[in-house]
């Protein structure tokens, strides 16, 4: 009696399979072929990636220098693809057709709602089109006394700090998110002293935790110099339509939302704050305080970017300006080098809706797959940069950056889903980097082999930030 129950299940669930498989059959058949390790292999990595989170990297790498071009892994019937060259990546990336964030990005939705980092189609799309032009160049040099003031009284606030070893990322964060407040929110009510750091804690255990959480609140010239491809954001800029009243962020979208006929709703509004604080904050807290590491190990560069910022500011103690950040091209090539070992967003990725045929093979990824692309393997591997693995700030000379595929440097991804925070982030980085380098010198207490990575969503150190400060200036 029992067998024969249990006979008749087997058999409905060979049918239901069977018949999802036909259903899906050119979906698996494409699947099938493209290259990557056996069901076994697979479960056997799975396995390793769940030791400690910092062997990931190590894992990622080593399965990139296997397999070439590209990977398919099955997780049951779900197909994930991860594709390592940039004429691959340029396809899924430089599209107006894949557009759409894969389901793994629904861990944000109750925190970011419709925000522009997960939504789709045509919300994604007018929203995108709203937001993009508050982050208009001329904006964000407005932004230089909040930039100057904040970055200043960080340097202050680490004075405690000197001689002895700390982890900067605490600090970082705290900026970060005080400067993210005062302009992208126009925040300007006296706040407590540590409201950027209670904001940057929040973040930090609801990330862990995962609960709901509660809303709570260049043309940088070099940078386009063959690194990234246009985007909106380069448009906005070339074309100002200078009579325009241009609004940042917060009151554009406030503006909109009152405005009758525009569908922008309260709760729209609420989640792209929620969103830009977000990709804002951790983000950019991780890149300045791996670039502080990386300067501190690397004193031979530091020495030469502090000569470079002796030159513009001749040992005096004026803010520094928008024609300052122009002049700081060490320091950009700093930033972008530890922005390419380092990458702040180690992994995105898509979900197709359509066949794609690849450009560097024959092979075609089916619709329906999850692409995986990673900067972080792009960023390391041997044919994008020689020596990927040393320190090498040159790697961004403007004619090393033409040598290059596009889209093989792609810290703020690219394409029309590109980081709209991009120019923001660049000159933000650069103002606060300057202030603390003309007042400290930094050391590294750690060597960077002995960095353990955390492969997170943002890529962070399991070990800390941690480093030393000396007086070079006390002129702030
Ligand atoms: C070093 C700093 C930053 C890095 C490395 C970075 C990186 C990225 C990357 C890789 C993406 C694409 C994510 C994906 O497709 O899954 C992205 C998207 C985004 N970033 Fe950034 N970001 C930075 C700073 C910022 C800042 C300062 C802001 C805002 C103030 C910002 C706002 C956004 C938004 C809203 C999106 C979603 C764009 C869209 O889908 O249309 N980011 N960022």
């Amino acid at each position: 009696m029992v067998a024969g129950i249990l006979l008749t299940l087997v058999a409905i669930l060979a049918v239901a399979i069977y018949a999802y498989y036909k259903k899906n059959e050119r979906f698996f058949k494409l699947g099938s072929q493209l290259p990557g390790p056996r069901y076994i292999e697979t479960l056997k990595r799975y396995l390793d990636t769940r030791k400690p989170p910092e062997q990931i990297f190590k894992v990622a790498l080593q399965v990139a220098a296997k397999y070439d071009n590209l990977v398919k892994v099955w997780a049951g019937p779900y197909l994930l693809v991860g594709l390592f060259n940039p004429k691959d990546v340029e396809l899924i990336l430089g599209s107006h057709v894949h557009l759409e964030k894969s389901s793994e990005y629904k861990y944000f939705q109750p925190w970011f709602g419709n925000g522009l980092l997960i939504s789709y189609g045509d919300i994604w799309k007018n929203h995108r089109k709203m937001i993009a032009p508050t982050f208009h160049m001329n904006i964000l040099k407005s932004f230089f006394p909040q930039f100057n003031e904040i970055s200043r009284k960080v340097c202050k606030k680490m004075e405690k700090e000197k001689g002895k070893p700390f982890d900067c990322h605490e600090y970082m964060s705290g900026v970060t998110v005080d400067i993210l407040l005062e302009t992208v929110m126009g925040y300007k009510e006296p706040r407590s002293e540590d409201s950027g750091f209670e904001y940057a804690l929040a973040v930090t255990v609801t990330q862990e935790e995962k609960p709901k959480v509660e809303q709570k609140q260049e043309t940088i010239q070099g940078y386009n110099n063959g690194t990234a491809v246009r985007d909106d954001l380069d448009e906005n800029d070339e074309n100002d339509i200078g009579e325009k009243k241009r609004l940042a962020f917060l009151d554009a979208l406030t503006e909109a939302a009152l405005q009758e006929g525009v569908n922008f709703t309260e709760q729209e509004v609420r989640d792209q704050v929620s969103t830009i604080m977000f990709e804002g904050h951790d983000t950019t807290a991780a890149g300045s305080s791996f670039v502080l590491c990386m300067l501190g190990v690397h004193q031979d560069i530091q020495a030469k970017v502090i000569q470079e910022l002796d030159e513009i500011f001749h040992k005096t103690d004026r803010p520094v300006t928008y024609q300052d950040t122009l002049e700081m091209k060490l320091l950009e090539r700093v930033i972008m080098e530890t922005l390419r070992m380092y990458p702040p967003v180690p992994v995105i990725a898509r979900k197709l809706n359509e066949d794609v045929k690849l450009a560097s093979s024959d092979y075609t990824v089916p619709s329906g797959t999850t692409i995986v692309i990673a900067p972080f393997i792009l960023h390391r591997s041997p044919k994008n940069f020689a020596n990927p693995d040393v320190f090498n700030p040159d790697n961004f000379l403007p004619e090393k950056c033409q040598e290059r595929h596009f889209y093989s440097y792609i810290p703020f991804s690219a394409g029309p889903r590109s980081c709209v925070g991009r120019k923001y982030a660049m000159l933000k980085l650069k103002v606060l980097l300057a202030t603390i380098l003309r007042r400290y010198k930094v050391t590294s207490t750690v060597e960077e082999k002995d960095f353990v990575l955390q492969g997170d969503i943002i890529l962070k150190r399991t070990d800390g930030f941690m480093i030393q400060l000396e007086d070079r200036q006390k002129i702030f």
